[in-house]
């Protein structure tokens, strides 16, 4: 396994329409490393999440794993999830907005809009059909992965560019606020 380096905003293949893999492709020991590498690089960046283009990879493959995350400690825990080629239905119209940031665009934050209960389906990496319903934080965030495989970043999602903000000004301006709207995501939807 190793850790592969991260692709940063401006590298062509954070915006391509990621490629869907057929079973044969997934099955494959290739893919089946390229994985375990997604995830270990995942782990090492301390990420809630990573989409294969952020390592340089345009295929339809992400990951989402919430363990006791330093960098989320508001984000409720979520099992490691490898989904290729998802599909995502929304499931109600109830929306907030929050900050987010993301691992290919360093110290930037910025508030985003995300639907509160989605229907994920897609495959895991061994090809077995899944279909599950998240909410909250955690539907916020596999949009997010879900974004990177059609070619968008958080940035593109931000309405109102007055909410930027690098890290040290989050956490000096933005952070207590923003661990309440999460708190009370987290109340009323669970997660
Ligand atoms: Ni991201």
């Amino acid at each position: 396994m190793a850790v592969l380096p991260i692709r940063f905003v401006g590298d062509p293949v954070l915006r391509k329409q990621c490629r869907q893999l057929s079973p044969e492709e997934l099955a494959s020991d290739e893919t089946q490393s390229f994985i375990d590498d997604l995830v270990q690089t995942m782990r090492h960046a301390k990420g809630a999440g990573l989409a294969a283009p952020q390592v340089g990879n345009p295929v339809a493959i992400a990951a989402v794993c919430i363990e006791d995350n330093p960098r989320y400690p508001y984000k409720p825990n979520f099992p490691l999830t490898v989904f290729v080629n998802p599909v995502i239905t929304v499931l109600s119209d109830e929306r907030r907005s929050l900050y987010e940031g993301c691992l290919s665009v360093p110290d930037l934050r910025g508030r985003v809009q995300r639907d509160m209960h989605i229907r994920v389906e897609a495959v895991d990496r061994h090809g077995a059909p899944m279909s599950f319903e998240v909410r909250g934080l955690t539907a916020g965030t596999f949009q997010h992965e879900f974004d990177h495989l059609v070619g968008m970043l958080f940035i593109d999602r931000v309405t109102d560019s007055s909410t930027f903000c690098n890290w040290a000004n989050f956490d000096l301006f933005h952070r207590e606020i923003f661990v309440a709207e999460a708190e009370s995501i987290v109340a009323e939807f669970g997660s």
